[in-house]
């Protein structure tokens, strides 16, 4: 009775991933459409020949069974050695299938990697990094952090961001199912990938390539806003941090503990490449790569003990006391 069930579970496993990554399923930019196509497409054809193949094992066993009551017959079933039309039949059927699937796919792929077509259009460079991603937009002279923040492209006159992919240690993969394919961020080589979203909202995504013990929290967040709202934040970022004389105490610890080796705050002397950019720290909904709402209480918890919400961090532990922690919060929450 134990098989049965075995194989009823493995039979619905499918199902489940299915209820549980809807995502892949709900595209919205024409690229993940794409790539669901190619999935029905592959899943139709490997549907086929297990129903065939499935179908053909079945009636044999049932065909040739002995029939109940009957003597048991052990004797040798008549032997067949060769058949050159079968040989080839399942030689060239299989060699077929595969060729068919490859061409459909690497058109799209090369459609998807493709250079960026004319001047003018948004580049992003994007780098992974343990366990967080750094958003550069050369263009417009900022660096961002975990949120990326594109424009809505029109179905009809597609404006697609280009990004350029690097790692600044070890492989890690972009995946945002709604928007596109993975592509993986590989350390000395740079990869591409386009990035459309037809409506506006918040895309969520996360590193689909295992790169050490925090990978699970090295989350995506895109949001796709209108070009006019786009046009805005731009201005925003681009603006150099207006810090208020009242934080002194905060800023005062933030330039003499080690936080400004490792973070970038423009317009302040806190210029660290290691770890994000905190320039507009407070414009982003999330702290941590996503693992964290961005509030008081939790930039609190995070600078007391990264640990606790993502052990392993690279972002160390002060040692601060609470008074200090409160002056930290103080001053990041004024980088609007
Ligand atoms: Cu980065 Cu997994």
């Amino acid at each position: 009775m134990r098989w049965p069930l075995a194989l009823a579970l493995v039979a619905l496993s499918p199902l489940v991933l299915v209820a549980q990554t809807p995502e892949m399923f709900d595209p919205a930019s024409p690229d993940a459409i794409e790539i669901r196509e190619l999935f029905y497409l592959v899943l139709a054809i490997t549907t086929l020949i297990f129903v065939l193949v499935g179908g053909a094992l079945a009636y044999f066993i049932y065909r040739f069974r002995d029939p109940p009551g009957a003597p048991r017959d052990d004797s040798e079933p008549p032997q067949i050695y060769g058949s050159q039309p079968i040989e080839i039949a399942w030689t060239l059927a299989p060699t077929l299938i595969v060729l068919v699937l490859s061409l459909v796919v690497i058109r799209s792929v090369i459609a998807m990697r493709s250079e960026p077509p004319t001047e003018g259009t948004l580049r992003v460079r994007a780098v992974g990094h343990q366990w967080w991603w750094e958003f550069e937009y050369p263009e417009f002279g900022f660096t961002t952090a975990n949120e990326l923040v594109i424009p809505t492209s029109d179905a009809d006159a597609p404006t697609p961001v280009y990004l350029q992919l690097e790692s600044a240690d070890v492989i890690h993969s972009f995946w945002v199912p709604k928007l596109a394919g993975k592509t993986d961020l590989v350390p000395a080589k740079t990869n591409r990938m386009r990035l459309e979203a037809n409506a506006a909202g918040i895309y969520e995504g996360r590193c689909a390539e295992y790169c050490g013990t925090q990978h699970a929290k090295m989350l995506i967040r895109v949001t796709a806003v209108s070009p006019a709202e786009f046009e805005k934040w731009v201005a925003d970022q681009q603006r150099s941090a207006a810090v208020a004389a009242s934080v002194d105490a905060g800023r005062q610890i933030f330039m003499d503990q080690a936080c400004a080796n490792c973070h970038t705050i423009r317009g302040e002397p806190a210029i660290g490449k290691f770890g994000p950019d905190l320039t507009h720290l407070m414009s982003r909904h999330t702290i941590a790569s996503g693992v964290l709402e961005n509030n008081r209480t939790n930039l609190a918890d995070w600078l007391t003990d990264p640990d606790q919400a993502k052990p392993g961090s690279r972002m160390p532990n002060m040692r601060l006391s609470p008074t200090e922690v409160k002056q930290l919060v103080d001053y990041l929450m004024t980088l609007e």
